[in-house]
């Protein structure tokens, strides 16, 4: 289907007020949708913790950015054994009844082995805690059992209230979602608050949304198919709060990093869908207006998804 149905869709929806969540509804129908998204956050939150070297018998504490609508993430970080979890988000989005789905799944044996192998728990007080968790009907109680704070919307001071040196910073497909202005807020914020020594694990994805799987999968283009656009066309069709993506290549993030002083430990570039070219010299002027450096055209459409382990020097 032309990628402009639903970018048009998106649009509409997000001058409502239940935009998002509508926007949303289609990947929940699924009926594996909550075994699988559980699958999936655990199975990312341990291979980007898994990429650090982090002595948990120290009292730690954990930021992710990005909670989306599930607390999965933030409940594995505790149960690896972090003391205290920050999750923020611009929006409220974790609802009680998909928790309730969720947390359900904790112990299937898939899940459960992922979680004590790289856990400083045993096996049997891994099992414990999820028991304890399993009795958590209510947001409240969970985010008190687990030491979770979970702000949404949030500002970087409110995090600062909470914890003045954090620890674990971690992402999961969110800093494709935040404008250039914001990720300098971000990095520097980074710079300022993450104990030395400590690591940052971001797993972002470079392509154009537009080419996800799913009823309105655009089959017919580019994954990068959006880097031939303008900033104005871009904006008009993509520049909504469903829609948004900064069109940003790993090249930008590693120089964010050289900006604020931040040691890249890795990065680790992805293909992980079939490739549809685009051709070099499709891509638009403004698109090479957002990097400091000359940037070669061929890193631009290199990686559809990557991972970019920081630490602070
Ligand atoms: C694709 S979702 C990913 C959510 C979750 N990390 C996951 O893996 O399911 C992107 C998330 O980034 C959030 N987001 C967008 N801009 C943000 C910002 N400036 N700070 C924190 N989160 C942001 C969105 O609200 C959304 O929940």
């Amino acid at each position: 289907m032309n990628w402009k149905i639903k970018a048009l869709l998106q649009k509409v929806l997000s001058a409502t007020k239940l935009g998002d969540n509508l926007n949303h509804i289609p990947a929940t129908l699924n009926k594996k949708y909550n075994y699988n998204t559980t699958l999936y956050q655990t199975h990312e939150c341990i291979r980007k913790f898994s990429y650090c070297n982090i002595d948990l018998s120290l009292k730690k504490t954990a930021l992710e950015i990005g909670t989306g609508y599930s607390l999965i993430s933030a409940i594995v970080l505790s149960l690896l054994g972090f003391q205290k979890i920050i999750t923020i988000d611009i929006t409220k989005d974790v609802r009680v009844s998909t928790y309730k789905k969720q947390k359900e799944y904790l112990d299937h044996p898939e899940i459960l082995k992922l979680i004590y192998s790289n856990s400083i728990y045993t096996k049997i007080e891994v099992i414990n805690r999820i028991n304890k968790i399993k009795e958590s009907n209510t947001l409240e109680t969970l985010l008190k059992l687990l030491n979770i704070k979970y702000i949404a919307p949030y500002t970087f001071e409110d995090i600062l209230k909470e914890h003045k040196q954090i620890d674990y910073i971690s992402s999961q497909v969110v800093l494709e979602h935040i404008t250039p202005k914001t990720l300098n807020k971000l990095f520097k914020f980074t710079k300022e608050t993450i104990s030395k020594g400590q690591f940052c694990v971001h797993t972002i994805n470079f392509i154009d949304h537009f080419t996800n799987p799913g009823f309105f999968q655009d089959k017919t283009i580019s994954e990068f198919n959006f880097l031939k656009y303008s900033n104005r066309f871009w904006r008009f069709w993509a520049g909504n709060s469903i829609a948004y993506t900064n069109r940003l290549s790993y090249i930008y993030y590693i120089e964010l990093c050289k900006k604020y002083n931040l040691k890249v430990i890795d990065f680790i570039g992805e293909n992980y869908k079939l490739r549809k070219e685009l051709r070099p010299e499709l891509i638009h002027q403004d698109i090479l207006n957002k990097y400091d450096s000359n940037v070669n055209l061929e890193d631009l459409t290199k990686y559809q998804r990557g991972t970019l382990i920081i630490s602070n020097i």
